[in-house]
């Protein structure tokens, strides 16, 4: 008998792309999933193969959970079910607070009411977990507090030294950057870990905690506006419009493309069983917003760039990470260059 795999939210942009990297695999997929109208628009296809199971359902409500378990016992649950608006949990806690937390704890009273311990949990998680992450200023390595919305004001974008001397950022690593969140959106996240951690531990069972850097490409929604400033970008290129960069244009972010991603959730999956993991999945390249928007107005033949100075209050200033342990633990790498990839998200918006 193959193998059981049941993917929360996998309806969505990372678990649609993994439905089929698992089904092509061999694997029994089921998904279950609400189609939550702000990532699947009305008249979108949800584009999973025929031999996936997909059960429509709510993770935050119980009956719905125990339904879905009833029908289908996975061997393995990936959880990628969530709310995802970073800038939106701040309006709208209590909705993140719901998906992302109840929603967890719902599944597992699922899992315990029918009596079923699965082999593995792999949870999506976020690098929205470390905040601003570690930085260092000299030989000091430091945790700098959340940017005010005075300092932001003031375009004093780059967090400072305890003496406020001048700092860089530091790679986040699940083994060492002690996770610090610094929005709701984050807080859930690592509530899901810590929630996940607690009845793995208690069940004997297995659990894969992967936290993922930005993540864009192919089947990424482009009617969300709440997520996704790779996608935004993209289109806004396509129609000549010249992008609107903020703080100076020197945020840092590790894009990583959406293959790369499901062949690291792969290996979680299939290899070798290992009894907890965290690791850091993104593509190891920091780049600046700066640096996206050029690459994509240069792709689409759009005006440069132009650095507006504006902000948002919660983002953060750097992220980027150590894929090194994850390359060693999952067997995995990267192979998408930004430029090939961004290529491959605006062919896909042409077509
Ligand atoms: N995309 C990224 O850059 C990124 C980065 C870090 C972590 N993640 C994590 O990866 C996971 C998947 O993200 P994505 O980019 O595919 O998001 P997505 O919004 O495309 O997919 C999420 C899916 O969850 C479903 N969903 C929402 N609420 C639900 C509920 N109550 N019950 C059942 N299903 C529900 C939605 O309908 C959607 O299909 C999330 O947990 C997210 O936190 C994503």
């Amino acid at each position: 008998m193959s193998e059981s795999v049941l993917i929360t939210g996998g309806a969505g942009f990372i678990g649609s792309a993994l439905s089929r990297r698992l089904a092509e695999a061999g694997y029994d997929v089921a998904v279950m999933d609400i189609l939550h109208p702000q990532v699947h628009a009305e008249n979108t296809t949800i584009d999973l193969p025929p031999s996936v199971r997909l059960y429509t359902g709510d993770v935050t409500h119980a009956p719905d959970c125990d339904a879905v378990l009833r029908l289908f016992k996975p061997s393995q649950i990936v959880h990628l079910a969530a709310e995802t608006g970073t800038a939106q949990s701040l309006t709208e806690a209590t909705r993140h607070g719901s998906v992302n937390v109840v929603g967890t704890t719902q599944l597992l009273d699922a899992l315990s009411r029918c009596g079923h311990v699965p082999d593995q949990v792999v949870l999506a998680s976020s690098r929205a977990v470390y905040g601003e992450g570690a930085w260092r200023a000299g030989d000091e390595v430091f945790y700098p507090h959340p940017r005010s919305h005075a300092q932001l004001v003031a375009g004093r974008w780059d967090p400072q030294g305890p003496s406020g001397e001048a700092a860089v950022p530091l790679a986040s690593s699940a083994m060492r950057t002690e996770p610090r969140p610094t929005n709701i959106y984050a807080a859930t996240k690592l509530a899901q870990e810590h929630i996940l951690a607690g009845w793995t531990a208690a069940h004997d069972t297995r659990l894969s905690v992967l936290r993922l850097q930005n993540v864009y490409g192919p089947g990424q929604s482009l009617t969300n506006s709440y997520t996704g400033i790779v996608a935004l970008f993209a289109r806004l290129s396509r129609q000549k419009q010249a992008l609107e960069v903020y703080e100076d244009g020197q945020i840092l972010r590790d894009f990583v493309y959406i293959d790369d991603v499901v062949e690291a959730l792969y290996a979680a999956v299939s290899g070798p069983a290992e009894p907890s993991r965290y690791v850091d999945i993104g593509s190891g390249v920091p780049t600046t917003i700066h640096q996206l928007a050029q690459q994509l107005a240069t792709s689409c033949g759009a005006p440069d760039p132009v650095v507006v100075g504006k902000f948002r209050d919660g983002d953060v200033r750097a992220a980027r990470c150590d894929i090194e342990p994850a390359v060693e633990d999952l067997n995995w790498r990267p192979a998408w260059s930004l430029e090939k990839g961004t290529q491959a998200l605006l062919d896909w918006i042409e077509n």
